[in-house]
C-alpha cells in the first residue's frame, strides 16, 4: 500500500462525497467504518455511487476498520459528527503516523481544537465547507448542492507545510487554502447557528425560514444574537443577515443535516457544535 494513501473516517454523506471525488482525481482512497458496520459488509470493496443532478458514478471503493488497517495513515480525513470525532480518531491512533496530516471537515467551533491539541505531532487542518450532500443508501451519496471548501493549519507556525495543495487543483471539489481558518469556522458556525436548529425545530426546509412570519421573525432575532456574539470575539463577519438569507435562499429546498436528524430521532451535533475551552 502506498504511504500517500488517503484514508477517510466516516462513510456518511461527506466521507462518500470526499471519498467519490477523490476516486475521481485517480486516487485510491480507503474509508474507515466502524467495527460493526465493517462486519455488516463482509467484503473489502464496494461499489461507491456518486449521483448529481447531471450524473451518476460508481466507484470501486477499500472499506477498512481500525482492526484491517494494515499500512501506517500519513493522510487522514475526518468526516465524522463533530461529537464522534476524537472518539474515532482515537480508535485509528495507533495506525498514524507521527507526521500525519489529518483533515477535520466537519462543522462547529472547539471540538477541532480539542483534536489539535489531542495529536500534539501530527499536523491538524480544519477544512469549512458549503457543499451539500445526502446519503441515498449506505455508499450512494447524493452531491446536490456544489460549493466551496476552505482549509487552513489549525497551528500557526506550520503554515509552510504542503498540506491539502494537492486538492486545490484538478479536483471535482472546490478546495482552497485558507489563512484565517477560524474565521471561516465561526462565520459558518454563526450561519448553521441560525438556520439548522430552527428547521429542527419547526420541521422544515431552509428556504421555508423565510416565510415573512413566525420563522423569519425567530430567524431575525438568531441572526441579530449571532452578531453580537461574533462581535463581541471581535470576528470580523460583515453582513451576517445577508448571508443568512441568502443560504436560505439557495438551499431553500434542502433540509439542514439538523432536521433530518431530528426526523430520524437521532442525536443532533447542536449540543456538541460549541465546546470552547477556557
Ligand atoms: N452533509 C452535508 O451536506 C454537510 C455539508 C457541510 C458540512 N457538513 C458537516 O460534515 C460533518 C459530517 O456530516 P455528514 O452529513 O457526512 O454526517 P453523517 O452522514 O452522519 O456521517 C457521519 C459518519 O461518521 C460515522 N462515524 C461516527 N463515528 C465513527 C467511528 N467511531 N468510526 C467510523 N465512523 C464513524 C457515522 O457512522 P454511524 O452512522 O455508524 O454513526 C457516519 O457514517 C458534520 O459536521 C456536518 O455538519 C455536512
Amino acid at each position: 500500500m502506498p504511504n500517500d494513501t488517503w484514508y477517510i473516517l466516516g462513510a456518511g454523506s461527506i466521507g462518500c462525497l470526499w471519498a467519490a471525488s477523490l476516486c475521481h482525481k485517480g486516487a485510491s482512497p480507503r474509508l474507515i467504518l466502524r467495527e460493526s458496520s465493517y462486519q455488516q459488509f463482509a467484503r473489502k470493496r464496494v461499489p461507491l455511487k456518486l449521483s448529481t443532478p447531471d450524473q451518476t458514478a460508481l466507484f470501486d471503493v477499500d472499506i477498512v476498520s481500525p482492526e484491517t488497517i494494515n499500512s501506517p495513515i500519513n493522510r487522514l480525513i475526518v468526516c465524522t459528527k463533530a461529537q464522534d470525532a476524537l472518539a474515532a480518531l482515537n480508535s485509528v491512533k495507533a495506525h498514524l503516523a507521527d507526521n500525519c496530516q489529518i483533515l477535520l471537515l466537519y462543522n462547529g467551533m472547539g471540538s477541532q481544537q480539542t483534536v489539535r491539541d489531542a495529536m500534539p505531532t501530527q499536523t491538524v487542518w480544519a477544512g469549512s465547507s458549503t457543499d451539500g450532500a445526502y446519503l441515498a443508501a449506505p455508499f450512494e451519496v447524493y452531491h446536490a448542492g456544489r460549493g466551496n471548501t476552505w482549509i487552513g493549519s489549525l497551528r500557526n507556525d506550520q503554515r509552510s507545510e504542503p498540506g491539502f495543495d494537492d486538492l486545490c487543483s484538478n479536483f471535482r471539489l472546490n478546495v482552497s487554502q485558507c489563512d484565517a481558518i477560524e474565521q471561516k469556522l465561526w462565520e459558518k458556525l454563526a450561519i448553521n447557528s441560525c438556520i439548522n436548529g430552527l428547521t429542527a425545530l419547526f420541521n422544515c426546509r431552509n428556504g421555508e425560514l423565510l416565510d415573512n412570519g413566525e420563522k423569519q421573525v425567530w430567524l431575525d432575532q438568531l441572526i441579530i444574537e449571532a452578531s453580537s456574539v461574533l462581535a463581541a470575539l471581535e470576528i470580523p463577519a460583515t453582513s451576517l443577515r445577508e448571508k443568512v438569507h441568502g443560504v436560505c435562499q439557495n438551499t431553500a429546498s434542502n433540509l439542514s443535516s439538523t432536521c433530518q436528524d431530528a426526523r430520524r430521532g437521532r442525536a443532533t451535533e447542536l449540543s456538541f457544535i460549541v465546546t470552547i475551552q477556557h
